[in-house]
């Protein structure tokens, strides 16, 4: 096996196996997906509903344990890892993206965006300075007084996505981020995870069954029934 990993290489996932067992039944979600993904780039996860593409997500993102198979997370080998240690990689490598935007309701933008940091242990004044920086690179500096439930759909997305980008992630994660967008506001989500990506140096992992989303992409990979096309 080759066990040299180039430092632009942000993800390595290699013959990654997940099934899903619920009482008598069981359900192979991933049956041995390889996935390289670079500083910058940003991929498209497509197919069909319930071909695997949240569960390899959150296999990618540290949130959940493949039965089989190897993951690198920035060249860090994941497997064997404390739990621990792999929350500590997450808070600090990983940004997250989801549909419904999971923002905490009773937390202002500001708030909301900041929190990434403050689990970080990072300084008032470096938070102060970062978090208005990131207000302003998603435009929505203006709104940042406000609750969640006090903006629009993508409004709430610009917030998210700063608070995914605020700690610089090796990787962001994005599981249908514009699945509840209409079209104009979508496309505009697609363009900022695009900066994202090539500004930033992040890995941007996006989920989708949008097409035109796809298209902005540096690069589709398709799942059917737990394995890669
Ligand atoms: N926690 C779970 N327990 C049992 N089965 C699960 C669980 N999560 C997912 N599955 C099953 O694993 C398969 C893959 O699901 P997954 O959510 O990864 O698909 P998906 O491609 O993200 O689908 P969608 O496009 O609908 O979001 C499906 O058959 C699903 O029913
Ligand atoms: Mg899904």
């Amino acid at each position: 096996m080759n066990t040299t990993i180039s430092t632009s290489e942000r993800v390595r996932l290699t013959g990654i196996r997940k099934r899903y067992s619920t009482g008598d039944t069981a359900v192979d979600a991933l049956r041995g997906v390889s996935l390289n993904v670079a500083a910058g780039e940003l991929v498209a996860l497509t197919g069909p509903s319930g071909s695997g593409k949240s569960t390899l997500l959150n296999i990618c993102g540290l949130i959940d344990h493949q039965d089989e198979g190897e993951r690198f997370l920035a060249g860090i080998a994941i497997n064997g890892m404390a739990e621990k240690q792999l929350t500590d990689l997450r808070r600090e490598k990983v940004g997250f993206v989801f549909q419904n935007f999971n923002l905490v309701p009773v937390m202002n933008v500001h708030d909301n965006v900041e929190y990434p940091l403050l689990l970080l242990g990072v300084s008032a004044a470096e938070r102060r300075e970062r978090v208005q920086q990131a207000l302003m690179r998603v435009g929505i500096e203006p709104y940042a007084s406000r609750l969640p439930d006090a903006l629009s759909g993508g409004q709430r997305q610009r917030v998210a996505i700063a608070r995914a980008l605020i700690k610089v992630p090796h990787l962001v994660i994005a599981d249908e981020p514009t699945a509840n967008l209409d079209s104009v506001t979508a496309a505009q989500i697609v363009d900022l995870l695009r900066q994202l990506a090539s500004e930033q140096g992040s890995a941007v992992v996006v989920a989708t069954h949008d097409h035109r989303m796809a298209d902005h992409c540096d690069r589709v990979v398709q799942l059917v029934d737990g394995e890669m096309q």
